[in-house]
């Protein structure tokens, strides 16, 4: 679980509406896909955890952001690994997934940090979009029936 530290520390730091469409309700959201595709895969559940709560947690609005994923690897970095319970490659993971959430420049291939963004993007129905299974990345998030259960759930 996410510590109350942490969640002290995203209330301070959230500019946005805690309730609004990338706000907590939505990082409960990803928490929960990420937690279910994790099950399937063996992803790194503490990695995916914290990435729903961080990934969006500096957006400067809720529209055209590119940076926001940039500037939440950066207060992940500025934190303490004792602060996040995790350890260092932990937070290598957690800084690309972040990072590259949206723009999904970094090549990689590891499956936590495709874990994230698929919990991410399974979560679009906030928005109203249904998510693709072409820009999904792993086994179960591209299960038409897994899509449409998360789609319904957002
Ligand atoms: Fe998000």
């Amino acid at each position: 679980m996410i510590s109350k530290p942490i969640i002290d520390l995203l209330r301070s730091t959230y500019g946005l509406n805690w309730d609004g469409i990338h706000g907590a309700s939505h990082w409960a959201r990803v928490r929960v896909n990420g937690m279910m595709i994790a099950e399937d895969n063996g992803a790194n559940q503490k990695v995916i955890e914290l990435f729903a709560f961080f990934h969006d947690s500096m957006r400067e609005n809720d529209n055209h952001d590119p940076r926001h994923g940039y500037r939440a690897a950066e207060l992940v970095d500025s934190l303490t690994l004792e602060f996040l319970g995790i350890n260092q490659r932990e937070k290598f993971l957690l800084m690309t997934a972040c990072r590259h959430h949206t723009d999904r420049l970094s090549e990689t291939d590891d499956i936590s940090v495709l874990t994230c963004w698929d919990s991410d993007a399974l979560d679009l129905g906030r928005i109203g979009v249904m998510p693709s299974a072409d820009r999904l990345h792993t086994r179960l998030a591209r299960q038409e029936k897994f899509i449409q259960w998360c789609y319904e759930q957002s």
